[in-house]
């Protein structure tokens, strides 16, 4: 099979932990040179590649359409068109800036304000599904919340939150066709052309309204947000809202969603934090280290360099496995070995460097305060049956489509909604 291939197939979504173990004893810098790319499975290399922004590039639109497919340069340019300025695809300086900025709204404070809300969320979601004693933890759970939060977060008000989450599958669609190889019909790439236009004239719209009257929300924050003089400009706000959605949502349900199921595969590291609640914290890092939901993440060589002895050449793309510098056995002892007290955990599930998850508080905060619910409100949770799960589709992103899970019947916690 063609290399390239090989690392789009089903085959290495399900073996991936294999593959990447053989790639790091035997090859952990791989050039395949039919399309520019280079693989790379070690974790100082991976490191390397995220971090050293001189020499690889965050700025996508350089990629162009070599070795890349029409979908691609489609999406780039038109459905997920505004992403190619925001913050996850910019240099220095302009990253810097960028960040500055979005930090001044998206501070740790706004995201602890939201603890009491995604507790109830949570508990809501549970209270529809508590009484049949089933749940597919992703449709019911996983996915609906971080959704919600964001769009809470942005200010978006409840009546258009239906529409907005329509809008928000259709551009993190968008997202996740980034390879050659990938395919994506006509229809689809219309639909999410479509949907990005449609929402970026409802932000348009919210921005509008917020600049007339700020409210206490993300979009205020960001239309107030100012140093030295700069500000950021509509286009600016617009392409980070986006950007939340993407970079936000389906990571954090697949965070949900790996920990269940990591914690169901391994009931031994589930009754030792039924017995130490106190470890929770820790068992999430855990999670994020042994099913990293990011799985790899692109760079664009800026200049020519070396890596692992070879010469990169300026222009070259650069995919840098997360998942397999995770379990990198020259960093992690015995790394297949799931262990909930690990300590230290260095893992770069959130990347490395300026890039680093902007989100990460976020995400850690869903994290632990809905795993804890989700296994102290579902007594006797375990798998509705032993079929092979359906792994989500694309490279990036790691996680299962659904989870069907059964439990013992209880009752509805919060009365109101
Ligand atoms: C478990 C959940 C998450 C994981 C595993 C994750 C992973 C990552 C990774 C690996 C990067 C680095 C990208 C790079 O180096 O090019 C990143 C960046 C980013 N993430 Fe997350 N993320 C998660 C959740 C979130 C959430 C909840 C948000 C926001 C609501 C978010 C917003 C961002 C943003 C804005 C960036 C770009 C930062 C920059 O370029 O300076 N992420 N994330």
């Amino acid at each position: 099979m063609d290399n390239m291939m090989m690392f789009l197939s089903p085959e290495m979504l399900r073996n991936r932990y294999q593959i990447y173990a053989q790639m790091r004893s035997m090859q952990p810098v791989m050039h395949l040179e039919d399309y520019g790319l280079w693989l790379a499975f070690g974790y100082d290399d991976v490191k390397y590649i995220l971090s050293d922004y001189t020499n690889f590039s965050s700025d996508y639109s350089r990629m162009g359409t070599t070795g890349g497919n029409l979908a691609q340069a489609q999406i780039q340019q038109t459905a997920g068109g505004n992403l190619g300025t925001s913050l996850i695809s910019t240099d220095p300086p302009r990253h810097r800036q960028l960040r500055d900025l979005v930090s001044r709204a998206f501070t740790p404070r706004a995201v602890a304000n939201l603890e009491a809300r995604i507790v109830r969320l949570t508990h809501q979601m549970l209270d529809a599904v508590i009484a049949q004693g089933e749940i597919d933890l992703i449709g019911d759970l996983a996915y609906p919340l971080p959704v919600v939060v964001i769009s809470e977060m942005l200010g978006v008000p409840p009546e258009d939150r239906d529409q907005f989450k329509r809008w928000s599958d259709l551009v993190v669609a968008s997202a996740d066709n980034f390879l050659p190889g990938d395919t994506i019909s006509a229809a689809d790439l219309a639909d999410q052309v479509e949907a990005n236009h449609q929402m970026q004239a409802y932000f348009h719209r919210i921005l509008q309204e917020r600049r007339a009257a700020p409210q206490d929300d993300l979009v205020s924050g960001l239309i107030a947000a100012e140093i030295d003089g700069q500000k950021l400009s509509e286009d600016d706000i617009l392409a980070f809202c986006m950007l939340l959605l993407v970079a936000g949502n389906v990571t954090t349900t697949n965070l949900i969603g790996n920990g269940v199921l990591a914690l169901l595969e391994h009931p031994e590291e589930s009754a030792r934090l039924a017995a130490h609640p106190e470890l929770w914290p820790a068992a999430i890092e855990e999670v994020l280290r042994y099913q990293s939901p990011v799985q790899a993440m692109f760079r664009i060589a800026a200049r020519d360099s070396e890596l692992g002895g070879q010469k990169v050449r300026e222009g070259d793309r650069m995919l840098a496995w997360i998942g397999s510098a995770n379990r990198d056995e020259k960093k992690f002892p015995e790394p297949d070995r799931f262990d909930i007290g690990r300590d230290p955990n260095p893992h770069i599930a959130f990347g490395f460097g300026i890039h680093y998850c902007l989100g990460a508080p976020l995400a850690r905060l869903e994290a632990r305060l809905v795993l804890p619910i989700i296994f102290d409100r579902l007594t006797g949770l375990q798998r509705k049956d032993h079929e092979p799960l359906e792994i989500t589709k694309g490279i990036i992103l790691h996680g299962v489509t659904s989870l069907p899970l059964v439990f013992a019947p209880g009752e509805p916690k919060v009365i109101e909604k």
